[in-house]
């Protein structure tokens, strides 16, 4: 199979190209490198020498581009590519609505010119938005931030075009919160600056590079005050596109990619101290704007239809996190 991956540089698109691979005869890969670096795509070379990967330098904003994408032979497109910062989406709604929106629609638009009609799209629970905490794949579509706006009308768009196509296959996954990293070490989340999200900061922390962890909220409704959330390990995620890969039929189905587990802010910090064998400098602050107390998933459907289970512990998930970021201080 011939597979395009678009954001392949990316955090989840690179560690799914790996778990992709033995599928594939070519992956070909998109990337604007705005948030990600070609050095990826030399470690992505590294951990499978014996794959034909391509990568394609260039922006989902350009249709000019994507076709001439196309002109490869292509059987199968995973959509990654998309700006990703919930609180940077409040600041520039333009530039979301245009990369995530207007990008998923010129990449629909080259796959039907190119007649390719297999599709996984990259959604987030974000959808879901504030209704209750545990979400099934038929709770409604409520997302409180553009950024879940833009993963919300894209799943709309998706949805016509899949109706206009009855030879059309598509999923929809709705990721829970991703973390960890490869257990090669080679590959894992490291933004520059000052992270948004936890695990990425407790890196941070743990480094050096940062002195304490704010954690924000201890007023929650959970054991220990602090928020829950569906963390999974980055690799079960990517397992999870090979599965709905290989189930792909004419229509269109969503589902739920998470563990079905909630954690606390401060279960994850203790888990990330027994990896590491020492203690987190954190302190508890007021709540983060926009936080809900609970997101966490059901995942019954992806596990029954799909045969996927999420396998990796928030050990496994800090463990793996810390061999990378340990590999990359060396
Ligand atoms: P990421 O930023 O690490 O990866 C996205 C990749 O897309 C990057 O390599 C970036 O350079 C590229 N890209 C961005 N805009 C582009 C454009 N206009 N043209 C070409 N390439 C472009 O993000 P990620 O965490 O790997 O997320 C991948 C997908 O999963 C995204 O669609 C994201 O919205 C979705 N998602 C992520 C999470 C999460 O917590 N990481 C949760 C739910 C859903
Ligand atoms: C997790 C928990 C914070 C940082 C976001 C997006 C979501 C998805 C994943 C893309 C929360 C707490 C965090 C810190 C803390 N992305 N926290 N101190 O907000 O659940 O989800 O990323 O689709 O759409 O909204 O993830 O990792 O930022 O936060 O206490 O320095 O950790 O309050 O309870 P979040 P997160």
């Amino acid at each position: 199979m011939e597979i395009l991956v678009t954001g392949g540089l990316g955090y989840i698109g690179s560690h799914t190209v790996i778990e992709l691979a033995p599928l594939a005869n070519t992956i070909h890969i998109i990337d604007n490198l705005s948030n990600s670096t070609e050095q990826v795509f030399y470690k992505l070379k590294e951990l499978l020498p014996q794959s034909n990967l391509v990568f394609h330098y260039g922006d989902m904003r350009d249709n000019i581009f994507l076709d001439t994408v196309f002109k490869n032979k292509i059987d199968a497109v995973v959509h990654f590519a998309a700006l990703k910062a919930v609180g940077q989406s409040m600041e520039k709604p333009l530039d979301y609505y245009q990369v995530n929106v207007g990008g998923s629609v010129n990449l629909l638009l080259a796959m039907k010119k190119a007649g390719v009609k297999k599709f996984i799209f990259s959604s987030s629970a974000c959808v879901y938005g504030d209704q209750g905490g545990i979400y099934k794949e038929t709770d409604p579509r409520a997302a409180v931030n553009n950024y879940g706006k833009t993963k919300a009308t894209t799943e709309q768009i998706i949805e016509d075009y899949a109706k206009s196509d009855p030879t059309f296959e598509g999923i929809i996954l709705r990721y829970f919160n991703p973390v960890g990293a490869h257990p090669s070490g080679l590959i894992g989340e490291d933004p520059n600056g000052i992270p948004d999200n936890l695990v990425p900061f407790i890196q941070k922390v743990v480094t050096g590079k940062l002195e304490v962890l704010n954690v924000f909220g201890n007023d929650y409704i959970s054991n220990d005050g602090t928020a829950i959330r569906d963390y999974i390990h980055v690799v079960d995620l990517a397992k999870g596109h090979v599965s709905a890969l290989n189930y792909l039929k004419p229509g269109l189905d969503i589902f739920n990619l998470g563990t079905g587990r909630g954690t606390t802010v401060l279960e994850v910090v203790s888990a990330y101290e027994s990896v590491i064998g020492r203690k987190i400098n954190y302190r508890i602050v007021g709540r983060r704007d926009g936080d809900v107390n609970t997101l966490q998933s059901i995942p019954t459907k992806a596990n029954t239809v799909l045969g996927w289970y999420a396998e990796k512990s928030i050990e496994d998930m800090c463990r793996d996190s810390w061999n990378f970021i340990s590999n990359r201080k060396a």
